[in-house]
């Protein structure tokens, strides 16, 4: 490095220079090899588009993801609760999303077995956050996004957006989402099975969750009874945000929220931090 320049620019590619050449001293690559790592870089670069980014895959699959995610946790206020953690965003997020009333139905085909997610939004010292908007997204059983499906779901499917009430409370019905395989067409695909690595991801649900003087949170819930939940391939399953599912008789409260008994329940709270309380 030159002693001109961006500092910070000039510290990061120090960093970055020096992991390489050691990796390339350790693996003392052919000529052949050199430019199979090239090519291999830039089918990556060249998968791209309005629905798909490589990078970020590549990304994902090496853990370099949640590896960001869990340095960048803000760390925790003096509150009651731990904040809810931070996940991946992933590549099936759609903005615009419709909006719902709470206890709306997002599996708009309703073809799955009901499942109801309610609970409340609060801050660190166990108090309602009311406004917070609740952005979600998720696969049908069978293990799909709707824009992967297109022709076969209904578009926006499995999509949502829900604003907590004055006590925090929020409340959606939907089906149980999947595990998956995260797209595997393309080079990242490959390099997966060369190494030997399934591509399935957990089932979950994405949130995201945002409200003026809040960190937003981008996080997933899991299912708990996922094979993929130990071996995921992205990595990113934290054992905090696995859920319960519970198998509910109660006519009244299915009645209450347009379900039939029994149906399955995730009870599940979102904690967020103040804008103003980080790093205190
Ligand atoms: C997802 O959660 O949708 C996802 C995350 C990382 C890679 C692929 C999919
Ligand atoms: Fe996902």
């Amino acid at each position: 490095m030159s002693d001109f320049g961006d500092p910070c620019t000039r510290q990061v590619m120090g960093v970055i220079v020096k992991h390489f050449h050691a990796a390339i001293k350790e693996i003392e690559p052919t000529y052949a090899e050199w430019h199979a790592a090239i090519e291999f870089l830039t089918d990556v670069g060249h998968m791209y588009n309005d629905r798909r980014q490589e990078f970020i895959l590549l990304s994902d699959v090496l853990d370099a993801s949640m590896l960001a995610e869990v340095i960048n946790d803000r760390p925790h206020s003096t509150g009651r609760q731990p904040p809810t953690f931070n996940t991946v965003l992933g590549p099936f997020y759609l903005p615009g999303a419709p909006h719902y009333p709470n206890n709306s139905n997002i599996c708009l085909d309703e073809k799955d077995e009901p499942l109801l997610v309610s609970g409340y939004v609060k801050d660190t010292e166990g108090r309602p956050i009311v406004g917070a908007t609740l952005d979600i997204w998720q696969t049908n059983e069978d293990g799909f996004y709707d824009l992967q499906q297109r022709g076969i779901q209904s578009d926006l499917v499995l999509r949502g957006v829900f604003v907590s009430e004055a006590d925090g409370h929020y409340a959606f019905r939907t089906s149980k989402p999947r595990h998956y395989p995260i797209p595997s067409d393309g080079p990242v695909g490959k390099l997966l099975g060369r190494i030997g690595r399934h591509p399935h991801w957990a089932a979950h649900i994405h949130f995201i969750v945002t409200v003026l003087g809040y960190e937003l949170v981008t996080t997933h819930i899991f299912a708990p009874d996922c094979p993929y939940l130990r071996e995921d391939t992205v990595l990113g399953v934290r054992p905090a945000l696995i859920a319960t599912i519970d198998r509910l008789s109660d006519a009244d409260m299915a009645k209450c929220r347009g379900l039939k008994a029994p149906f399955l329940h995730i009870n599940w709270d979102f904690i967020l931090q103040s804008t103003t309380s980080v790093g205190e």
